[in-house]
């Protein structure tokens, strides 16, 4: 029944995440509150690191794909399991180098960086910055230059490849905000313009073809790709790229519907592909990079919500509504996303209700889950979602000036706070 092994059932019959009792988390911290258990964090970025290890001999390096999950405290794990991470915005450089985060591990995505991002970008050193249109290109050559620095990029190119995923979070293929298209000749033309640009460096291509993903072909499609057109690029130019970041996507486990597929069977496959290509072309194997985001924090939590009223209604459906809803999890009402619900105070109870849950926002649409089986619920229990550890907290909004939920880890036993609830007061902080 468990989509994570972090979780279990105690003794009490209540969910306990990392050993410790969900309703004793809910007590002690109220509700709503998203509870992540770090060992298990680190596990998976233990995984992904030892498969760079096994797979390229260390030549490589894995991004956590920041704006699934971040914060400081995550920021502070990532560096401390060796890894990189792929920031998209001001604020998420801010927010690692803040932590403490060394700025040329910092990989710097997004379609449209500003100015001042950029500027901001550069002047902290970050690492490599990828391109993702001429215009940028522009902007980071003469940013560059006045600050008298080469700027070190990556190419964003769209492989063109469907990776049957969800419509909204399909990027590969050419009718796509990200990067320059291979089919049209735009990323060719593209490389080459970087190539004679003063003051960057055109070190790698970078490319992410979507995700929750759990097939494995799209991803050595993917790498196919990409090394034939770094093998293009050497004919045509001259020039070897000597990078490669294949983006992340992996899929994990929400519901029992979904069947993940083990890290290493992507990597092993991939990396056949990426060094056989290499070979017979006599280049290097490119460095290469890994963007998981999803599989190293999503499973990994869960959210805790107090029920309050359980409202029948005769012949249609029954309404389980909760104290928090789309404003710490929009990925329902977004993408209509599956999740595994229970209560918390009877997990070891049979999931034999049909419930509809329900956010408290002023909206029809603020549900969690339609149509789910969970224990006989009632007023007062302990309503958990599994697997709320990506694009939940970091997608939260302050619709209906609903306050951001707690965020807590759980390691060893211990609880602590990564993340203060906001209160009223921070609701206004900015108003004047
Ligand atoms: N690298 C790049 C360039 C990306 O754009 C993304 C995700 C990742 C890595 C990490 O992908 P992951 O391993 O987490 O699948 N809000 C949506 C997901 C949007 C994904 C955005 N890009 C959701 O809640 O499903």
């Amino acid at each position: 029944m468990f989509v994570s092994d972090c979780l279990d059932i105690n003794n009490d019959g209540h969910l306990t995440i990392g050993g410790i009792d969900t309703t004793e988390i809910a007590k002690e911290y109220g509700t709503p509150v998203i509870v992540y258990d770090e060992n298990s964090i680190r596990n998976n970025c233990r995984a992904f690191v030892g498969s760079i290890d096994k797979y390229y001999n260390g030549n490589g390096r894995v991004l956590y794909a920041n704006k699934a999950f971040s914060c400081l405290e995550m920021c502070r794990i990532c560096n401390d399991e060796k890894m990189g991470l792929d920031v998209v915005s001001g604020g998420e450089i801010y927010t690692a180098l803040k932590a403490g985060f060394p700025a040329e591990k910092l990989y710097f995505h997004g379609n449209n960086k500003s100015y001042t991002e950029l500027e901001y970008a550069l002047r902290n050193g970050v690492g490599r910055i990828v391109v993702d249109n001429p215009e940028e290109l522009g902007n980071i050559s003469e940013i560059a230059k006045k600050l008298g620095v080469t700027a070190n990029i990556y190419m964003r190119i769209k492989p063109g490849i469907d990776a049957h995923t969800h419509d909204f979070i399909k990027t590969g293929q050419i009718d796509c905000k990200f990067g320059f298209a291979l089919e049209t000749g735009e990323a060719m033309e593209n490389v080459k313009l970087a190539i004679s640009t003063e003051n960057v460096n055109l070190k790698g291509l970078h490319c992410h073809i979507g995700s929750q993903i759990f097939d494995v072909d799209p991803f050595v499609l993917a790498a196919e790709v990409m090394m034939n057109f770094i093998i293009d690029i050497k004919n045509e130019t001259g020039v070897v790229i000597s990078e490669l970041d294949l983006g992340g996507g992996f899929g994990i486990m929400y519901t029992e519907n979904d069947k993940p597929v083990a890290f290493e069977k992507y990597m092993k496959p991939v990396s056949e592909k990426v060094k056989e290509i290499a070979t017979q072309n006599g280049i290097p194997v490119p460095f290469i990079l890994i963007e998981p985001g999803r599989s190293i924090a999503g499973a990994e939590a869960v959210t805790l919500y107090t029920v309050g009223n359980v409202k029948k209604i005769p012949d249609i459906r029954t309404y389980v509504a909760i104290d928090g809803g789309m404003t710490d999890n929009p990925r329902y009402i977004l993408y209509q996303a599956e999740y595994t619900a229970l209560c918390a105070n009877k997990a070891d109870k049979p999931r034999d209700l049909e419930v509809t849950i329900a956010g408290k926002c002023c909206e029809s649409g603020d549900l969690i889950q339609e149509n789910t089986m969970i224990q006989a619920v009632e007023k007062g229990d302990i309503l958990a979602v599994l697997t709320t550890g990506a694009y939940n907290y970091s997608m939260a909004s302050n619709y209906n000036r609903v306050p951001r939920p707690e965020v807590l880890m759980v390691k060893d036993g211990k609880v602590r706070t990564v993340i203060r609830r906001e209160t009223y007061e921070d609701i206004v902080k900015n108003d004047v």
